[in-house]
């Protein structure tokens, strides 16, 4: 039997292993191309990226005249291998500065720009690289899964643009959540069917139909950004009328449940919980975002909950339900 240590290393192995998911090119251009008008004259930045091997230096190197880019700058952490899987075997990581010269119709790949090193270990969170974020417009990456709270932060911290991969339980984290309600982070296009695959030398238990050799398919991905689109500002269209039948009051939330986002009710316009899922189709024109169950941060649910209950998972009818996000509509229907 593995001792207390011992199972917190393959524990602490595991999570960062989830680290070394490598983005397809495919979904960087999918989500990419809702975006081409915020990239003209701007800096943008890589910083959890190894441009020799990295889909983000790929796309942005490709596209660098496309979009108009001034600068791109990458970073990758404690690593000089040119290894898919980085092995963080190096004190010391490589960075690369594309001016966006090249000789001809011929896009340079990062051998012909020039890798440097930079002094450190190419942490995100170092000195340099945050020099480096200085002189970023706007930072586009699949960051580490295990350190995405400080990742936010730090974007946050230095006022920065950004496009991000991470998962959609990020949403009700008590520092990204706040982000949400406040309409300074949202969620980008995303991916087809909520799920990515991506490059990985790591296990897949995918179904048969839906594995791909070599990559891990993870579901519940979502692109995070703080970068206007399109579909941000699509109203949903609501069909259904409320009943006091259909949509229950919690017994613990002064909210309607609505069990799903299509069938949010267009003729109520009071407090209703519906699943996180929702915010893949919120437009801020449309909805406002007043909190979330109190299971997921103290305080989240800004007097909506029932103290006295003592619960703190949204409850129907005496039934537990899963997370819950806390919405009004700020034009319902008369009828
Ligand atoms: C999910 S992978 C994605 C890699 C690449 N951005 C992509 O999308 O293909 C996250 C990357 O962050 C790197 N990483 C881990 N800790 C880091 C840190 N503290 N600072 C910067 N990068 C880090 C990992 O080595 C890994 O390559």
């Amino acid at each position: 039997m593995p001792t207390k240590n011992t199972t917190s290393n393959l524990h602490d192995a595991k999570k960062n292993k989830n680290d070394e998911f490598y983005t397809q090119l495919a979904d960087i251009e999918n989500e990419l191309r809702h975006y081409k008008e915020h990239f003209q004259g701007k800096t943008v930045y890589c910083n959890c990226d190894d441009p020799r091997i990295s889909n983000f230096f790929h796309y942005f190197s490709y596209n660098f005249q496309h979009l108009g880019l001034k600068k791109l700058i990458t970073t990758c952490y404690k690593n000089q291998q040119r290894d898919l899987f980085s092995q963080h075997d190096c004190e010391q990581a490589i960075m690369l500065e594309y001016d966006g010269f090249r000789e001809g119709d011929r896009i340079p790949n990062a051998d012909d720009i020039g890798i440097t090193h930079l002094q450190g270990d190419g942490d995100f969170r170092s000195e340099e690289c945050i020099e480096l974020l200085k002189q970023a417009d706007i930072v586009v990456t699949n960051p580490p899964f295990s350190l995405f709270r400080e990742y936010v932060a730090q974007l946050v911290e230095y006022d920065k643009k950004f496009l991000i991969i991470g998962h959609q339980n990020a949403i009700t984290y008590k520092e990204i959540f706040p982000l949400i309600k406040d309409n300074r982070l949202w969620l980008g296009f995303g991916f087809r069917g909520g799920a990515a695959h991506f490059m990985s030398n790591y296990e897949d238990y995918a179904t048969a139909t839906d594995r791909k050799e070599g990559m891990i398919r993870v579901s519940g991905v979502v692109w995070f950004t703080n970068l206007e689109h399109k579909k941000r500002n699509e109203e949903l269209i609501l069909y259904k009328q409320y009943t006091p039948k259909d949509y229950p009051t919690y017994d613990n939330y002064n909210a309607i449940e609505v069990g799903k986002t299509a069938e949010i009710p267009m003729d109520y316009d009071g407090v209703m919980g519906v699943p996180i899922t929702f915010l893949d189709k919120y437009n801020p024109d449309q909805f406002e975002v007043l909190g979330a169950t109190e299971s997921e941060g103290k305080g989240f649910a800004k007097g909506i909950w029932l103290v006295e209950s003592g619960i703190s998972q949204a409850v129907v009818k005496d039934k537990r339900v899963y997370k819950r996000i806390f919405i009004r509509n700020k034009n319902p229907e008369k009828v």
